[in-house]
């Protein structure tokens, strides 16, 4: 194991009542070896324990892609050597839990942590506070009592409930502008059917919920004909849908989709069939592939989540706090916490837009 070298000499790094327990080493270390603050002991790599509920997610792998792409250029910008150690927690909660473990045990100085369980949150803060590495949940939202167990532990995400109304929204408007086109049966209803991610989930539960609300706030009567579970998973989405045609057939005029990978999956079941009879097909995230779709035609909208805008936070809290830094000061932290990244809805209108801007700032292949 390798002995910890990062150097306390800010007021941020200040162990608040004695909790750090490796005090007395770190001011050793930083006392024998005459080193600023960013570590010394003949190491200065700044060390990310990096870990991935699962890396089989659209959205998760382009923030890692992202992240990795970041953390190379910062390299070569500045000089830093940060070393990421990425792990794929596979889907369990157990597997992640010794991945956080060896992050520890290898001296990582903070964790980036996209937990597979959002009630296992306080086992992880307990490892990280017990060792004092300040820790940056992200994406899967740990319950504020959580995320409040100690002042060094953040939540890099957006709000789930601002996906499900702009979603809505783009529904509402499609609503105003084609009535006739949307309204196939002329009821004036909108029969609908939503592919829900993970139970659980916050983007599930919210975007579920207020992805309607924005439409029956805009007063629109809406009729729910179906609404399932397919894990955020495209092959589920799928199967689900496919079991609606037969059940409904062109009785459903909208499918929310709470994200792009189930809307994609609604779209290959619907393959084969007559455009003119396709639902119209909303999702969040606006992946690549969520993106030729909307060109395509065949996805109408989606919700452009800032996976990218997520990475840069994390490392540039990661580098402050390397510092000795207060992270707040290199991003805008609400209550102490937490990191908001706005949501934007993509249509075809605006989607030339979003690409422009993703390939000016991002990696060179086209990842979110
Ligand atoms: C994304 C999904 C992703 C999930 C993973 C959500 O914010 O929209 O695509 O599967 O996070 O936690
Ligand atoms: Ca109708």
């Amino acid at each position: 194991m390798r002995q910890k070298t990062r150097s306390c000499c800010s007021r941020s790094c200040r162990p608040p009542d004695g909790k750090r327990k490796r005090l007395l080493p770190l001011l050793l270390a930083a006392a024998l070896t005459l080193s600023g603050c960013g570590g010394g002991g003949g190491d200065d790599s700044l060390r990310i324990g990096f870990a991935l509920y699962t890396q089989d997610d659209t959205f998760i792998s382009t923030v890692a892609q992202n992240l990795e792409w970041m953390v190379r250029e910062a390299e070569r910008e500045t000089g830093q050597k940060i070393t990421l150690f990425t792990a794929d927690g596979r889907s369990s909660q157990t597997t992640q839990l010794d991945q956080v473990d060896r992050f520890l045990a290898r001296g990582c100085d903070v964790l980036m942590v996209n937990i597979v369980d959002r009630t296992a949150a306080a086992v992880i803060a307990d490892k990280a506070e017990a060792e004092g590495v300040p820790l940056i949940f992200f994406n899967r939202q740990p319950v504020e009592e959580d995320i409040q167990r100690w002042d060094q532990i953040y939540y890099v995400g957006a709000s789930a409930r601002e996906s499900g109304d702009l979603q809505g929204g783009l529904v509402l408007d499609a609503w105003r502008e084609n009535r006739e086109a949307l309204d196939r049966n002329g009821d004036g209803v909108l029969q609908y059917a939503m592919l829900e991610g993970e139970p659980g989930h916050q983007d599930s539960l919210l975007r579920t919920e207020y992805s309607i609300k924005a439409l029956t706030d805009g007063g629109v009567e809406v009729e729910k004909l179906a609404n399932e579970t397919a894990n955020w998973n495209r092959a589920q989405a799928a199967a689900r849908t496919a079991q609606w045609l037969e059940e409904f057939g062109s009785r459903i005029e909208v499918i929310f989709a709470n994200n792009d990978d189930m809307a994609l999956g609604a779209i290959d079941a619907l393959s084969g069939t007559p455009r003119s009879g396709w639902p119209l097909i909303v999702g969040v995230d606006a992946t690549a592939p969520a993106q030729e779709a909307v060109a395509a035609g065949q996805l109408y909208g989606t919700v452009h989540n800032d996976g990218r805008g997520q990475a840069r936070v994390m490392l540039d809290m990661a580098l402050a706090l390397w510092h000795g830094e207060n992270p707040g000061e290199a991003v805008t932290l609400e209550e102490g916490h937490y990191v908001w990244l706005p949501y934007r809805p993509v249509t075809l209108e605006n989607l030339e837009e979003l690409r422009r801007e993703q390939e000016e700032t991002g990696p060179a292949t086209q990842l979110d």
